[in-house]
Order: C-alpha cells, then sequence, then structure tokens
C-alpha cells in the first residue's frame, strides 16, 4: 500500500514540474528589464476638428469655446487663465518639457521628453489631473497614476497655455451619465476595452513592463480623456466610437466596474475567468483527488 502511495506521489510530482515548468521559465523571461526607455507619444495631434453639430463660438473672436451633444460636452479652457498657466508650466513642467513646451529641456539635452505642442487641453488636463505629471520617474517605462500634485483648476490653466500655443482638440469633456445606456455600454466595453482592461476593469499586464491599470476610482471626465486621447500604449478612440457610445461606456465603468454586484456571493477578486478556473479546479480536483484516495484506501 505505501509502495502504490509512494508511486503516486512521484507521478503526482512528476505532472506538477511538466506543468510549472514552463511557467517558471516565463516568469523569469518576463521579469527581465531593459535599457532606458524613450518616452511614448502616440501620434495624437491634430485629434480632429469638433464634428457635432452644437458647436458656441465666442461672439467677439469665433473661437470655439464649446462643442458636444446631450451625451458629452467639451469646454475650452477659459484664455483668462493663459497667464496663470505658464507660470505654473515654467515651475512644474519645464525642467524637462522646456519652457516652450516642445520637449527641449533648458540645458539643451534633448531627453527623451515628449513635445506637448498642439495635443489638445484633454491631453494635458488628463496627464496632470491623474497625477501622472508632473513625472516622478522620468527612467520609469510607464508613468502610472499617483494622487495630484496639481489642483484640477491648475491643470485647466495649464492646459489653457499649452493649448494658446497651437489651439487643437479634444477639450475638456463632461459626461452626462442620465443620458447613458448601461447595458450597451457593457456590450462596447467587452468589445473595445476589456482586451486590455478586463471585463472587470481591473487591468492587467502588457508586453514589456507596461500594464494597462485598473478602472476602479477613475472618474467619469478621466474615462472620456482617455479613451478621446489615448494615453502612452492606450490606442485613441476618436471616430470609430460616437459621443453617445462613449457615454454608454462610462456608464458602465463608473457603475458597474466601479460598484460590482456578484449575484455569485463571491467576486474571487473579479480576476477574471483563468484565475477563477483555477480556482475551481483547486477546489474541484483537489475535492475529487480527496474523494478517490478516501475509495482507495479503503477496499
Ligand atoms: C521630471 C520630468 C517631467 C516633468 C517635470 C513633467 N513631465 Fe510630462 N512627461 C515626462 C516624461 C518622461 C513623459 C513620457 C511618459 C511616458 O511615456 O510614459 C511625459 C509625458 C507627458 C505627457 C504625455 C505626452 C504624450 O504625448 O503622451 C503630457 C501631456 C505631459 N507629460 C505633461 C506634463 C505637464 C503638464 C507637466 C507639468 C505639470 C509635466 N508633464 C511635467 C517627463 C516630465
Ligand atoms: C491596447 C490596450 C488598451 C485598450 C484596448 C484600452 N486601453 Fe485603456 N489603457 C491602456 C493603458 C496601457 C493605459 C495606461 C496608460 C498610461 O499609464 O499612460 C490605459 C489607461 C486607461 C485609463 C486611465 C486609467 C488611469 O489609471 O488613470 C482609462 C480610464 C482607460 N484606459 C479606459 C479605457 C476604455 C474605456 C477603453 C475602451 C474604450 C480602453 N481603455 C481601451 C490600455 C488599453
Amino acid at each position: 500500500m505505501t509502495s502504490s502511495f509512494l508511486k503516486r506521489a512521484a507521478i503526482f510530482s512528476f505532472a506538477a514540474l511538466v506543468g510549472g515548468g514552463p511557467l517558471i521559465v516565463f516568469a523569469c523571461a518576463s521579469g527581465a528589464s531593459g535599457s532606458p526607455h524613450t518616452a511614448y507619444q502616440t501620434t495624437r495631434k491634430d485629434a480632429g476638428t469638433p464634428k457635432s453639430t452644437d458647436v458656441t463660438l465666442n461672439p467677439t473672436t469665433g473661437v470655439v469655446i464649446s462643442y458636444g451633444d446631450k451625451y458629452i460636452t467639451y469646454n475650452a479652457p477659459s484664455t483668462a487663465l493663459v497667464t496663470l498657466g505658464q507660470a505654473l508650466f515654467l515651475q512644474n513642467c519645464a525642467s524637462c518639457h522646456g519652457t516652450e513646451a516642445n520637449g527641449v529641456p533648458a540645458n539643451g539635452t534633448n531627453g527623451s521628453f515628449p513635445d506637448l505642442v498642439g495635443l489638445g487641453p484633454a491631453t494635458i488636463d488628463f496627464w496632470v489631473d491623474s497625477g501622472r505629471m508632473p513625472a516622478a520617474n522620468v527612467r520609469a517605462v510607464q508613468a502610472i497614476r499617483h494622487t495630484p500634485r496639481l489642483t484640477k483648476d491648475q491643470a485647466v490653466a495649464i492646459a489653457a497655455w499649452v493649448n494658446s500655443l497651437s489651439p487643437s482638440y479634444p477639450d475638456i469633456p463632461t459626461a452626462h451619465l442620465k443620458n447613458a445606456n448601461v447595458s450597451d455600454g457593457a456590450a462596447l466595453f467587452a468589445l473595445n476595452c476589456a482586451s486590455c482592461h478586463t471585463i472587470e476593469g481591473d487591468g492587467d499586464a502588457l508586453a514589456s513592463d507596461t500594464f494597462s491599470p485598473s478602472l476602479r476610482n477613475i472618474p467619469a471626465f478621466e474615462v472620456v480623456e482617455a479613451v478621446r486621447t489615448g494615453p502612452a500604449n492606450m490606442p485613441r478612440f476618436t471616430g470609430n466610437l460616437s459621443d453617445q457610445q462613449v457615454d454608454d461606456i462610462v456608464k458602465y465603468v463608473t457603475t458597474e466596474i466601479q460598484h460590482p454586484n456578484n449575484p455569485g456571493g463571491f467576486g474571487l477578486g473579479g480576476l477574471g475567468p483563468v484565475a477563477e478556473g483555477f480556482v475551481g479546479l483547486l477546489l474541484g480536483v483537489g475535492i475529487l483527488i480527496l474523494i478517490a484516495y478516501w475509495v482507495g484506501e479503503r477496499q
């Protein structure tokens, strides 16, 4: 009886080795870190002009002050903030992005800093308001979300100055969630976002030390900004999603993802089907093995 037990134990450990080996190799390979990276800059300039029919122009200058529809409105930062914005930029951003915001810092060394001219107010607002900027670590492969160091008003002022250098879109969005449809949002999220952020919005690893972040605790306007401007490795969604569709997605993110209910009782951390499958495997197969032993030992 003991020898058969030993034999079975040997088979089990062999199976575990075969199964686990590739996992260990994979873990070692993905841990390797590369050389200092060059900043990501997706071609986001000239993000298009407002397509909406609902455009408000400044009566004297003819400049667009807001556009959008009943789903999302985009507001240009007030030009009255430009002087304040420039002062804030020189204090907080120019050391890396240069006094002209063109990505060339004062000492002449052209580091790996993105050119910000023409990126549009929503991009600047997103990076400052999500605490990614001013950058904490210029060598980090991916700038990560932090508690913002500047206030919302300061972020808008900086966006106003950068935008005054070369006016561009998108402007700073506000989502009107009462007009959104959460079930359409769920379907659109599954189609466009879940591949990276997972259907539960918990985020996941991407290639080469980068990851798609969790979407819990992201305010609605920042979800619109991310979708419309495509930060770093995220694609930019412009013509392929209407403002109504983006509003639906934002509703799904700010309700179902940020306040999930788990009818099954256990959310299992919302880790997704693979992790949940493992839990099923461990519990289910584990119990089966125990039963098999119990039956086997009695004969
Ligand atoms: C210590 C250096 C540093 C400072 C200070 C800094 N940045 Fe950055 N900034 C970076 C680096 C590096 C990146 C590229 C990050 C990446 O690729 O993940 C970046 C990226 C950005 C981007 C995204 C550009 C794009 O096309 O993807 C914006 C917008 C931005 N910074 C705005 C600002 C603003 C506004 C400030 C001041 C409040 C600021 N930054 C301060 C280093 C800095
Ligand atoms: C190809 C992968 C990919 C897809 C598809 C994608 N994202 Fe992202 N997303 C990212 C990455 C990577 C970041 C982080 C960028 C950074 O840190 O600069 C991000 C950031 C975000 C953020 C900001 C989170 C934060 O921490 O501030 C939001 C909100 C967001 N995505 C929403 C969406 C939505 C909604 C969709 C679908 C319409 C979507 N994403 C599709 C990869 C993706």
